[in-house]
């Protein structure tokens, strides 16, 4: 555990520093386009016209709380993503996404978010972010627990997604996921619909990590470890401080929620927009 590693380098009289990307994870695609660099503290990933790159966890989880310091491609980054995501292996897979959707110099990105349960996605949510996310490295999250799934920018809730199974709506909690992040070209689909297409003779375009921390259940020989101190992140629910906070963000930075689209879903929304209570 991260948490344990942390305990002895302190006793080693070390700073207690995020997880070292050269330990937790591989740069799996990109052909040298991703870099681990500054003796594992910082991670590039970068996208020409040939190929994008990512990387992904070492570990598997089952629940955790995870924590990345992005820092977005600058200028004009109109038709790349930068994804984020947690996701199974399995062929109907669970996962949760965030993904920041470039745009022409000084225009805003779009965050976008997702969570897919057995392979079953369409629950979008889009915000806009209160900074500048190229200036420089700010920190995304995901809490994953069995009651609740929330992102946060900066330590702020952006989303919740609450465990309903009790009134009929799935959950993913049984499917051990992997981080993944990624730079890719969505030029077809993400700035403005694909009205507006790549600039490639802006590329490469770079997009930069730091300050990964991964604190979850490892899973591992089909069975799940969250280590022996306490995971206060396993039933961590929002406070009333919290909740306002998420108020906020939905009240004056949301700009897309499937919860409201009934063009989308012409049979009825999904059965846990329907049964949200407190937003
Ligand atoms: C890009 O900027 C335009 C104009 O401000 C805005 O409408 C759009 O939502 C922005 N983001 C994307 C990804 O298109």
């Amino acid at each position: 555990m991260v948490y344990s590693k942390c305990l002895l380098l302190i006793i080693a009289v070390f700073p207690c520093v995020a997880g070292n990307f050269y330990q937790e994870v591989d740069v799996t695609w990109g052909d040298g386009r991703g870099q681990i660099m500054d003796n594992g503290n910082l991670l590039a990933l970068s996208l020409d016209k040939a190929s994008g790159s990512g990387f992904q966890s070492k570990n598997q989880y089952l629940f955790g709380r995870f924590d990345i310091k992005i820092k977005l491609v600058p200028g004009n980054s109109a038709g790349i993503v930068t994804a984020y995501y947690l996701r199974s292996q399995e062929s109907l897979w669970d996962e949760i996404d965030f993904e920041f959707l470039g745009n022409l110099s000084g225009q805003p990105y779009i965050v976008h978010t997702n969570i897919y349960v057995q392979g079953q996605g369409d629950r979008e949510q889009q915000f806009y972010l209160w900074f500048d996310p190229t200036a420089d490295f700010h920190t995304y999250s995901f809490l994953w627990n069995p009651t609740h799934i929330v992102w946060y920018v900066d330590g702020r809730p952006i989303r919740e997604f609450k465990n309903m199974e009790t009134k009929g709506a799935p959950y993913p909690k049984t499917q051990a996921m992997r981080l993944y992040a990624s730079l890719w070209d969505a030029e077809e689909w993400a700035t403005r619909g694909g009205l507006v297409k790549t600039d490639w003779t802006k590329a490469p375009f770079t997009a930069s990590f730091r300050s990964y921390n991964a604190n979850g259940c490892v899973w591992s020989d089909a069975a799940s470890w969250c280590g022996q101190n306490s995971t206060p992140w396993l039933s961590e629910a929002l406070d009333s401080g919290s909740q306002k906070v998420l108020r906020w963000v939905r009240k004056k930075y949301m700009i897309y929620d499937y919860c409201t689209d009934q063009m989308r879903f012409p049979q009825g929304l999904p059965r846990e927009c329907t049964v949200r209570t407190n937003l």
